[in-house]
């Protein structure tokens, strides 16, 4: 497919999301603007476009009808098709993403060596190996027990290493199956509502709320701190929670967290806790689900090393499934979600798993602690110039997102204005849901000269 194509289509081949975005971009126009080559690196973000060929052929397999509830694109990879046509219309303007949350940094050298290590073993008869085991290599499962979750009864078999925590969610969702009921919080990362959608969890999209039907939306506004008010809450099977919160940053406290894994036992609910952000934790929230007492019978925890150590193209997370969880036949989980892993799944990458382990020993964590600290640096600067401006923002604190308020406003509006005046790319908040009406989202992922100079443009735009 050539490059223009893939630009021009509307259509991309990931999942769908919660927003219904208006499509604003002429294409017609923007494909007869020439992009210098080195724009089309920028175009990289975009996720592969269907091709649309012009065939009058249809096979007899009928569209799964999940798949069609779902609305629009994936809200990041419409996010960048909107970056990319932003480009055409503008070639030569130096756009700066702080939109998709993808980390930039390089990954440390103590990281990358222990990569490279393995990689070349490989070559060797001796260090030769093919495939894994499908839960992941002993060491790497040993070390994240004891990194992690030491003193809190969780043990290197309840840890199940993995190629990342979507990919783990989308497993979570096949172990579940479509005759499950599940909440999410409002606004949230949208894997768990589209996952939720494509397995048949949930009815039609209904335009007027912008919500599926049957999904609990858990709303977390400023209002209630970010945690959704539980007496108003209804039970469902599954609660996805994730602390800190992509979009909003909030992380729960130790006495929300209670009250969840609580509200979930009176329930007999299983709490999917993601906590991909955990090592941005400034305040002393809980790390982890599993230092709530009696957590072990309600949750299952993802997380990932994308956002710990710049993994995001080397692909590696992992989920506990403690076995005290059970469904109520009082059949374990982990049992189930070992038997979908097997299935559909082969294991990490083993040089991936090389690149983990490397990061738990005490220079890989030094190492990752200073790039996270970048981030962290970075957030503080976000924070700043937008509140010197006068707005009123959150999170930012224990996690790399700063959650602005545009109150009153359209949240595709504000993107689209900020994109259009500053060439900043940030991320509207109803794409994660109805509750980020009103809100952008400004990622603290970028080079510190893009954040300073987005910064100085936020200035001349707001002053
Ligand atoms: C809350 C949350 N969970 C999971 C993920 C995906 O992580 P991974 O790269 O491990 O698939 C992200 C990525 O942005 C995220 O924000």
């Amino acid at each position: 497919m050539s490059l223009m194509s893939n630009l021009s289509t509307s259509m991309t081949s990931s999942s769908s999301s919660a927003f219904l975005a208006p499509t604003s971009f002429n294409s017609s126009r923007t494909q007869r603007v020439s992009v210098p080559v080195k724009s089309f690196k920028i175009c990289k973000c975009v996720s592969t476009p269907l091709e649309q060929q012009q065939t009058d052929y249809k096979t007899k397999v009928p569209r799964n009808s999940n798949i069609a509830k779902l609305q629009a694109g994936y809200l990041f990879p419409e996010v960048a098709r909107r970056r990319a046509a932003h480009l055409l219309k503008y070639p030569n303007a130096q756009v700066i993403s702080l939109g998709i949350g993808d980390t930039t940094e390089p990954i440390p050298d103590v990281i990358t060596s222990a990569m490279a290590k393995r990689s070349q073993a490989l070559s060797t008869l001796e260090g030769y190996s093919g495939y894994g085991a499908e839960q992941g290599e002993k060491a790497l499962r040993a070390a994240l027990a004891s990194t992690f979750y030491s003193n809190l009864g969780i043990e290197e078999d309840d840890i199940f290493v993995s190629d990342g925590a979507k990919c783990d969610i989308g497993r979570l969702q096949v172990v579940f199956g479509s005759n499950v009921t599940m909440a999410v919080q409002d606004p949230s990362y949208p894997a768990y509502v589209d996952s939720s959608v494509i397995m048949g969890q949930t009815g039609q999209f209904q335009k007027d709320v912008e919500k599926y039907a049957n999904i609990e939306y858990m709303r977390c506004t400023p209002e209630n701190g970010f945690f959704p008010d539980l007496s108003t809450v209804a039970r469902t099977d599954i609660i996805f929670f994730c602390s800190p919160n992509n979009p909003t940053g909030a992380a729960a406290t130790r006495e929300q967290l209670t009250q969840l894994v609580q509200f979930a036992k009176d329930n007999g609910s299983i709490i999917v806790y993601d906590s991909a952000y955990a090592i941005y934790m400034s305040d002393d929230s809980p790390r982890s689900i599993f230092e709530i007492p009696g957590a072990k019978e309600v949750a299952i925890e993802t997380a990932s090393f994308s956002k710990y150590a710049g993994f995001t193209g080397v692909r590696l997370g992992w989920t506990v499934v403690p076995k005290q969880l059970l469904f109520s036949d009082g059949f374990p989980v982990a049992k189930d979600f070992n038997r979908i892993v097997c299935t559909c799944f082969n294991g990490a990458s083993n040089i991936a798993q090389a690149g983990g382990l490397a990061c738990l020993l005490p220079e890989g964590l030094e190492a990752m602690q200073e790039v996270i600290g970048f981030y962290k640096e970075n957030t503080k600067i976000i924070v700043g110039a937008f509140n010197s401006l006068g707005f009123k923002v959150y999170g930012g604190q224990n996690a790399p997102y700063v959650w602005v308020h545009f109150p009153g406003q359209n949240s595709w509006d504000v993107f689209s204005e900020i994109l259009e005046k500053t060439h900043i790319v940030t991320t509207p908040g109803s794409g994660f849901g109805p509750g980020g009406e009103g809100f952008i989202r400004v990622s603290a992922f970028g080079h510190r000269e893009n954040v300073l100079e987005a910064c100085r443009r936020f200035q001349q735009l707001y002053n």
